[in-house]
């Protein structure tokens, strides 16, 4: 990541809940000014980590800094968070409640309140303001949670499922907040179980499985973990040229589907031409970051499962 000033690091996390591992060596580096996804199955430890990076709770052991400092708590009127269990004061006018959120980070009442107006205006939720915050629907009370994340204009951003419980309009609204925060030179960390969400905004990607890394890196570099698939429509269907598919391809609806072989396409085109094949049509596409995550978060358990196998009962 060459010269790029660090906003977030974290390195070998590790979480003891009741002597039970719930998050075992998870490092993560973010630049500043990035959006990265934390990506992972339930229970991974996903929020147990944003949560030990935050300082909301103690790693068992590992370190972590945010915005160059190792206690988060003196810097929290730089940093935003949307917690897992979302709550805003039911009786708390929406309004209120978000002038409160910017009070809680350091804002002067006056601004904090003149701020929450602002910002319901510019998100065209300026009819929300004066109705307490149990009138609202669950996702109209998130959104106006979400707006408390950036009222102290923070200079890092932690949403843990920001996505989740919003309809397909807020959550892209919601898309867009985080492109405009990073733009202006805020960094954005988020978990999702949507991995589109993480596909189409993130620089980088973290896979949290079975509480461990699993992966982390660009998007692309994740996509790459699979072979590009190939798809072949042919006018024969049958001749020499089905040797040159390989053993694992599939016939879908008179489509053909295999990984693209290690040694490229070219050698098939070669060979289904010259077999005789008839090409109709033939793709290759890249698995998207839904398949690496679901290739790499499944490997990840398989392994564990590998280790949980003790060899004393072969013994
Ligand atoms: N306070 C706690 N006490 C005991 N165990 C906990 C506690 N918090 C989390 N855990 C355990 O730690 C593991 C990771 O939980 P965590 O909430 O971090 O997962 P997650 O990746 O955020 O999952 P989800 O996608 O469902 O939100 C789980 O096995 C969970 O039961
Ligand atoms: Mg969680």
């Amino acid at each position: 990541m060459g010269e790029r000033p660090i906003a977030a690091e974290a390195r070998d996390l590790v979480k003891d809940f009741d002597g039970k591992r719930a998050v075992d060596g998870v490092s993560l580096t973010v630049p500043e000014a990035s959006i990265t996804g934390i990506l992972g199955p339930n229970g991974a430890g996903k929020t147990t980590c944003l949560r030990m990076m935050l300082g909301i709770i103690d790693p068992s052991s590992g370190t972590r800094s945010l915005l160059g400092h190792d206690r988060p708590i003196e810097i929290a009127h730089l940093i935003g968070y949307l917690p897992e269990e979302r709550g805003l004061y039911p009786a708390m006018p929406a309004v209120e409640a978000l002038a409160f959120i910017g009070a809680l980070r350091g804002l002067p009442i006056r601004e904090s309140r003149r701020r929450a107006l602002v910002l319901l205006r510019s998100s065209g939720h300026e009819d929300w303001a004066k109705r307490p915050i149990r009138t609202l629907s669950k996702g109209m009370a998130q959104t106006v949670q979400l707006l408390g994340t950036i009222i102290h204009e923070p200079k890092l951003i932690v949403l843990d499922e920001p996505f989740a419980g919003l309809d397909a309009i807020n959550q892209q609204k919601l898309e867009q907040l985080i492109r405009d925060q990073a733009a202006a030179g805020v960094t954005v960390i988020f978990s999702t179980h949507v991995i589109a969400h993480a596909e189409r905004l993130c620089e980088r990607v973290v896979i949290i499985a079975e509480g461990k890394s699993a992966f982390e890196g660009a998007v692309d570099e994740a996509r790459a973990r699979l072979r590009p698939i190939v798809h072949v429509r042919t006018r024969a269907e049958d001749g020499p040229w089905r040797a040159a598919l390989p053993a694992s391809a599939a016939n879908v609806g008179g489509e053909w589907r295999f990984e693209l072989p290690a040694d490229g396409p070219e050698p098939l085109l070669k060979a289904l031409i010259d077999g005789g094949a008839g090409i109709e049509t033939l793709s290759i596409e890249r698995p998207g970051l839904h398949d690496a995550f679901i290739a790499i978060a499944g490997e990840a358990a398989a392994r564990e499962m590998g280790h949980a196998a003790p060899t004393e009962e072969a013994a």
